[in-house]
């Protein structure tokens, strides 16, 4: 198995008439923390569902874990985190375990053949993004910030090979917008995971991402997050199409 966990080649696609992306190259190689940064409306979540094979572009081509994306079936090895925060309302009837527990069901068909493997996989998971006190709590009775943490362990509890995430901290306070970070940062150094995390942060660039891709219709730019922080603001400012302030996190 080669190191290539998702590439695009040549992909384009248009909304009616209206071309979104444009001959677009793409490759997440295994370990990386890919950061996809762009201004609303340059495609981002657009190549996000072609990734997770939900659009089918005009052109190009799709490879997913060296497979053709006709033809990988295994999408449990591909976790999804999207923006929707506060989707559990307080008096949602599921607590915390069995909200994460839901992430195995592709794997074992029904939850009621859970075994003892399975909880503690399911637990491990919960473990694995700091909320091992909450196992129990009711989902709608935690913070955004703190449900999005949990739809992480989810996403994780099939051990994907990568995790996208498409603006996860939306609707989260800034405090733990920073753990939240810290978390990805973590499961990028110490878990090896795979990382693609779509934001309006710039700062995570600089300071967690190990690789950088500017979309806006076409790629305008991709490199590592070194060359990323030495971008000009002029050269930020022509691919936003507006002026851009860079904030550079120390290391
Ligand atoms: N389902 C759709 N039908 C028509 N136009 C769409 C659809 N989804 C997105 N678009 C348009 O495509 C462009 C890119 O959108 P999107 O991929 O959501 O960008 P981003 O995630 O970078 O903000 C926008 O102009 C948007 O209005
Ligand atoms: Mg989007």
């Amino acid at each position: 198995m080669s190191d290539t966990v998702i590439r695009l080649d040549h992909i384009s696609h248009a909304y009616d008439q209206q071309l979104v992306l444009d001959d677009v190259h793409l490759e997440i190689k295994r370990g990386m923390f890919m950061g996809l940064v762009g201004p609303n409306g340059g495609g981002k979540t657009t190549l996000i569902n072609i990734i997770l094979g939900l659009l089918k572009p005009d052109q190009g081509s799709i490879n997913i874990l060296d497979e053709p994306i006709e033809q990988f079936h295994d999408w449990n090895r591909i976790g999804f985190v999207s923006q929707k925060a506060n989707t559990f309302n307080k008096g949602f009837p599921a607590t915390v375990f069995e909200v994460v527990s839901m992430g195995l069901t592709a794997k074992i068909g029904y939850l009621k053949f859970m075994n003892k493997h399975h909880k503690s996989k399911v637990l491990e998971a919960i473990d694995s993004v700091g909320m091992s006190d909450y196992a129990y709590r009711n989902i709608g009775q935690l913070s955004g910030g703190q449900q999005q943490r949990i739809f992480i362990a989810r996403a994780l509890v099939s051990e994907p090979s990568l995790l996208i995430l498409d603006e996860p901290t939306v609707g989260i306070d800034y405090r733990n917008v920073e753990r939240f970070y810290e978390l990805l940062h973590e499961l990028n150094t110490k878990q090896q995971l795979t990382l693609l995390l779509v934001t309006h942060d710039t700062g995570v660039m600089t300071q967690y991402a190990t690789n950088v891709v500017c979309l806006n219709k076409h790629l305008h730019f991709h490199g590592n997050s070194k060359e990323y922080s030495d971008l000009s603001a002029e050269a930020l400012s022509e691919i936003y199409g507006h002026p851009v302030q860079v904030i550079v996190h120390d290391h």
